[in-house]
């Protein structure tokens, strides 16, 4: 049976998921598109071979024509749209992050706990990515001793006009949030965050430093430069008692040109984590199929937003914040 997906929000994100699903997706196949700028939907439907129908989301999730949603509309969107979904027991990959406040998160695994199965999938794609998933196996298997450090930098090109000091932590070093838990397999103790002298390429506070200490005692720390300049860099440098193991560069070669030897650094996120893009949306429907869940849970979307929120604390106060222990309900084990 083919899995009749809905989209709403047909941006960078948006258009990138809905080309992978009608290119790159066992078993699913797009159905509909809700979008507030019209000319955009249209663009991308006429591109697809879909009609336009002018739904707005929650129409879209309602219509039988909707197996199953895709969420790719702006942050402060998700929770609401998240809630529809489970609401009209559907299942839902829905962006990063799963809501802008704990209290939305909440909501949601409230909703769906009492829906009684597992609907919601969080595109927290670098789970998927085979460098990510090499490094936690490491830790699984104790490879390298166990782990001291995990390094990050997450760095940008240019950062979207809307980007604020606080979204650098709530929609970019998210991802590190979520993907250094996945790795370590831990939860976090405590955060502090400090930056240097702010660059002048940008308006919003950065770079920012951020240092997350796990209940194991592994410290992770996030360097986050949204206004780079020079592309679109995420590495990873796990440390262990003895060894350590990187994320390679994502480029399958090496190039010497015009006096200089090296990789080809990416422009943007869209090249650089393809494959994990492809592999998570593969797996959402796959797991729909099978009435079951892949990928980040709402209870990882969870984590993520309460510790991106205890950063915001961490910078504004100047302290270190501690996390508070949750342990994760049984209905996400
Ligand atoms: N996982 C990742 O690697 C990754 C990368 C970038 C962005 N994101 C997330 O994806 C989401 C979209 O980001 P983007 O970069 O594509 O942004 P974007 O601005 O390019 O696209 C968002 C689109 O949503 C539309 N929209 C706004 N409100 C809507 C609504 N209520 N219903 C339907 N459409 C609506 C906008 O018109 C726009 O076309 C964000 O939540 C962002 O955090 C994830």
């Amino acid at each position: 049976m083919t899995l009749r997906i809905g989209l709403i929000g047909a941006g960078v994100m948006g258009s990138g998921h809905a080309r992978m699903i009608q290119t790159a997706v066992h078993g699913a196949e797009l159905s509909a598109i809700a979008e507030g700028d019209a000319a955009r939907r249209q663009a991308l439907a006429q591109e697809l071979g879909l009609e336009d129908r002018g739904l707005d989301g929650f129409a879209l999730i309602r219509d039988p024509s909707v197996d199953a949603v895709v969420i790719a509309s702006p942050d402060d969107t998700h929770a609401a749209l998240t809630l529809a979904a489970i609401e009209a027991g559907k299942p839902v990959l829905c962006e990063k992050p799963l809501g802008v406040t704990e209290a939305e998160c909440r909501a949601i695994m409230a909703a769906e706990t009492a829906a009684g199965r597992r609907l919601v999938q969080v595109g927290y794609m670098r789970r998927f990515d085979p460098g990510y998933v090499a490094l936690r196996q490491a830790v699984v298997d104790r490879r390298y001793g166990a782990p001291l450090f995990f390094h990050c930098i997450h760095r940008n090109k240019v950062a979207p006009p809307w980007m604020t000091s606080d979204m650098i932590l709530t929609n970019s070093v998210v991802h590190e949030i979520d993907i250094a838990r996945f790795v370590l397999g831990e939860e976090y103790a405590g955060i502090t965050v400090v930056s240097p002298r702010a660059t002048s390429a940008a308006p919003a506070r950065q770079p920012q430093l951020v240092v997350m200490e796990t209940e194991g005692g592994v410290v992770v720390d996030v360097e986050a430069f949204v206004d780079a300049q020079y592309g679109y860099d995420v590495r990873g440098e796990l440390v262990c008692e003895s060894g350590t193991s990187s994320l390679a560069p994502s480029q399958p070669t090496t190039a010497r040109f015009q006096g200089q030897d090296g990789v080809v650094i990416d422009p943007d996120w869209i090249g650089r984590f393809a494959d994990a893009y492809r592999l998570m949306l593969n797996a959402f429907v796959a797991a729909a199929g099978e009435g079951r869940s892949a990928g980040a849970s709402a209870f990882d979307g969870y984590q993520a937003t309460r510790i991106a929120t205890a950063a915001l604390t961490a910078r504004s106060e100047r302290r270190r914040v501690a996390v508070a222990p949750e342990d994760r309900p049984a209905f996400y084990d």
